[in-house]
């Protein structure tokens, strides 16, 4: 696809951005986003909500605040109660509302395979704007959630997953990275993306892809679901998680102490998963202490980032 260019585009497709960011003043851009998916979980109002959250997720990426958002329905009218589509609606306007937006329409199309999502806008100020790009060595890297609901959605479609992750997946999924966002938007953040379908390691090559800085991943201070381990031990591995490591074979060096469950879930592909900055060293610590006090418990700084080796990410 030929490149657009405007001069008011701040965020286009030149980069693996979240969303779209267009000027519209001086001291105003709207934040556009897309995004939606065949069901991943059993219940449809989880569903609703967690596809939801995770449209939503792509603007507060970009340190933007959502304002309006539209569904996208494709649903086998034929063959699927209504209910189920009026469930999966409710858990979508709840979060919708959650994030203080407001739902204005939508569209559905007949279709044997059930998809759901949003389209979102948002507004942020054309100075405020997060890109993936612009971390800087030095440069601490915190995540907010923890990884693993790739592997904890494929042993449940298997009925391998314990319920308890199930569950403790779920509720992960529906949280809104609202207030990471809003909290990460009060220091003077570098770079920002969420971990989605790509996995932790995907996204943060995102962010050192084509620039002059590397990063150090500190496998340790990773967090993750507890049965993603044992999961990932029985080799219960969703197929992007293989496709994701291979496409970043070239670009991410993991050293041979780590262990193979933990550079599986490092590769996990994720559905509204966290936030991963890029904040200066001296901010990192409150900023993750304001999000502990905040609830987001599992926030942790898991590595940093270097100038050395440029464009490349060593795991340890
Ligand atoms: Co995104
Ligand atoms: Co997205």
């Amino acid at each position: 696809m030929p490149l657009v260019t405007d001069p008011n585009l701040i965020a286009g497709m030149e980069r693996a951005e979240d969303a779209g960011v267009y000027r519209l003043s001086d001291d105003l851009a709207i934040v556009q986003t897309l995004d939606f998916f065949t069901p991943i979980v059993d219940d449809p109002y989880d569903f609703g909500q967690v596809a939801a959250a995770n449209a939503l997720s792509d603007v507060y990426a970009m340190g933007g605040r959502p304002l309006t958002a539209m569904n996208i329905v494709c649903f086998p009218v034929g063959t699927m109660d209504m209910s189920i589509l009026r469930e999966i609606l409710g858990g979508g306007l709840d979060k919708v509302r959650e994030a203080g937006a407001v739902l204005v329409g939508g569209h559905s199309v007949d279709d044997p395979e059930l998809k759901y999502g949003l389209s979102v806008t948002g507004t942020i100020h054309p100075a405020k704007v997060v890109l993936n790009s612009g971390a800087k060595p030095g440069d601490r890297l915190i995540l907010t959630k923890p990884l693993g609901t790739g592997i904890i959605n494929t042993a449940q479609k298997l009925q391998r997953a314990p319920e308890g992750a199930v569950a403790a997946a779920i509720e992960c999924m529906a949280t809104l990275n609202k207030k990471a966002s809003e909290l990460m938007m009060t220091v003077e953040v570098h770079a920002c993306t969420d971990v989605t379908g790509f996995g932790f390691l995907g996204h943060a090559c995102e962010m050192v892809e084509g620039t002059d800085i590397g990063m150090l991943v500190r496998s340790s201070a990773v967090p993750y679901f507890p049965d993603a381990k044992g999961l990932a031990e029985m080799g219960l591995l969703p197929g992007g998680l293989h496709r994701n490591r291979e496409f970043r074979a070239n670009m991410v060096e993991i050293d041979r102490q780590v262990p193979g469950y933990l550079a599986d879930i490092l590769f996990d592909p994720q559905t509204s998963g966290g936030l991963l900055i890029s904040v200066p060293e001296q901010d990192a610590g409150a900023l993750l202490q304001r999000m502990h006090q905040a609830g987001i418990r599992q926030a942790a700084i898991v590595g940093e980032v270097l100038g050395e080796p440029k464009g490349k990410i060593v795991v340890q």
